[in-house]
């Protein structure tokens, strides 16, 4: 299907100025100039008209006086592989012309070449174990690999307990269920973070309060929190955001003075150390989601850990309809059916045994994207405090506009124009509906973070030199829109 032209086309009689508010829609870095006749007669980049700005050029002047009118075009008369093959690293954005010299079409870069925020790996034995619950027709949620995975995942964290659970919501919502959280009840949150935590505590019937983030961690303010405990007050659900574990310590010195559970939201931290202690050991349940683009997967998954086993035998009697394990069809309590199916355990099982793998190259992407983005004047790098060993889930960065001089928004468009997926951070949870209780009261870290922050690629498999891109992409859009910046004002 041929694409909108109308943010990449202008009129020859444009200015530099009109060029600039066109390629600041259309992130793309480039427009193809056109005549009265819509007869393309050049293109103008960025690059282009930052150099001619530098050399003494207007803002004002026409931009066909400085457009190229050597330029490469595809033809309505080629088909689509030729046209794409006139694609390169330096010719991003290829006009397609009719026999007229109309532009008609244009052929992308982000048709050639797309980089996911994330995607999954599944090279190791998933295929074999897969097969092999097919073939032996152990597919629904009974099956050696829904053990085996449970299994594995216990003895990864060093934890007495593990049970596998259809979603990362579902961990959240069993845990609330077993610790019997409901009507009356209150339960900490942190206003940043995906919503689950707080929406799984709307359906226990609880009313969730929110605490303001740390600044630097990103993580719930261990010192914000006393002040949001009132009597009805059960538990804290810390959530170690992007990767990088809460500070626990003190977290665990407020439960305990006031009688709390804890369960940690671990959903993007599979892997993450505090003092040592994996994340999900520490409170009283741990929550973990395999999710596709979470470090582990199972296309939907989850995990609940626990080192308690009265709170486990709970987990488990809920998970499968209350009904105990001694006589089918006798059901105790009133539960849900949030089991996993063999089929994803057997994935899941396969994930874990590359897990160290994964976690081993994320180090060789978190240094390289280091490396490349610290000398840049307004971006801020992801949190590592001393105690806490970050897996990175998504390698986020914050964007300073005031010091950067571009926006966060502004800096996503143009990364998505060169084929790079990020995501923005989540909303501020008392921004949002279901919460507009707590809609008057102020969470600035948390507001700061919600509009600055963004996660770049950070795929278990990424290329090496695909993170350079990312980098190079950044700088240079950072760069350019320095320099235009400064002209534009002068
Ligand atoms: C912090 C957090 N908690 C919970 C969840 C929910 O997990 P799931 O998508 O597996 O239900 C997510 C998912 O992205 C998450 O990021």
């Amino acid at each position: 299907m041929p694409k909108d032209l109308s943010n990449i086309l202008v009129n020859i009689s444009a200015t530099l100025k009109d060029v600039l508010a066109t390629l600041d829609k259309n992130a793309r870095g480039v427009v193809f100039i056109a005549d009265d006749n819509q007869v393309m007669r050049g293109i103008l980049t960025d690059g282009d008209i930052r150099r001619a700005l530098l050399n003494g050029a207007q803002i004002t002047d026409s931009a066909e006086r400085h457009m190229n009118r050597n330029f490469v075009a595809g033809s309505v008369n080629s088909n689509r592989t030729e046209n794409l093959a006139l694609i390169n690293e330096v010719i991003r954005n290829v006009p397609v012309l009719n026999n007229e010299g109309h532009v008609v079409d244009v052929v992308l870069w982000t048709d050639f070449w797309r980089l996911p925020v994330m995607e999954p790996v599944l090279k190791g034995k998933e295929t074999e174990y897969v097969l092999d619950c097919l073939a032996t027709n152990w597919i629904s949620s009974q099956g050696k690999y829904v053990e085996r995975f449970q299994d594995a995942f216990a003895e990864y964290h060093s934890v007495a307990h593990a049970l596998c659970v259809s979603n990362g919501t579902a961990a959240l919502h069993l845990a609330m269920a077993a610790l019997e959280l409901g009507c009356d009840d209150e339960i900490i949150v942190p206003d940043l973070t995906f919503v689950a935590p707080a929406s799984m505590a709307v359906l226990c019937g609880a009313k969730p309060v929110f605490v303001d983030v740390d600044r630097t961690t990103w993580t719930i303010d261990p010192a914000a929190i006393e002040d949001r405990i009132t009597p009805k007050t059960k538990a804290i659900v810390p959530v170690h955001l992007y990767g990088h574990p809460c500070d626990m310590d003190p977290i665990m010195v407020i439960a305990r003075k006031h009688n709390l559970y804890v369960i940690e939201d671990c959903a993007e931290a599979l892997g993450a150390e505090y003092k040592g202690r994996k994340v999900g050991t520490i409170g009283d349940i741990g929550a973990f989601s395999f999710f596709a683009n979470k470090v582990i997967t199972t296309g939907e998954g989850g995990m609940v850990t626990t080192s308690s086993l009265d709170l486990h035998r709970k987990m488990q009697l809920l998970r499968d309809h209350g009904m105990t394990r001694e006589k089918r069809y006798w059901h105790q309590v009133a539960g849900f059916n949030y089991r996993l199916t063999n089929l994803q355990a057997a994935i899941g099982l396969a994930q874990m045994e590359r897990i160290n793998e994964f976690l081993e190259y994320r180090e060789e992407i978190v240094a390289r994207y280091d490396r490349q983005l610290k000398n840049i004047k307004g971006i801020i790098l992801p949190p590592r405090e001393k105690w806490a060993k970050n897996i990175f889930w998504l390698y986020s960065i914050i964007v300073d506009e005031n010091e950067s001089g571009i926006g966060r928004d502004i800096l996503m468009a143009q990364l998505a124009g060169q084929g790079i997926d990020t995501r923005p951070f989540f909303y501020p949870l008392h921004s949002q509906p279901p919460f507009s209780y707590e809609a008057n009261r102020t969470f600035p870290n948390s507001d700061w973070l919600a509009s600055s922050g963004l996660s770049l690629p950070t795929s278990n498999n990424i290329k090496l030199e695909d993170v350079d891109k990312v980098c190079a992409d950044i700088i240079s859009i950072t760069n350019s829109t320095n320099i235009i910046n400064t002209l534009k004002a002068r």
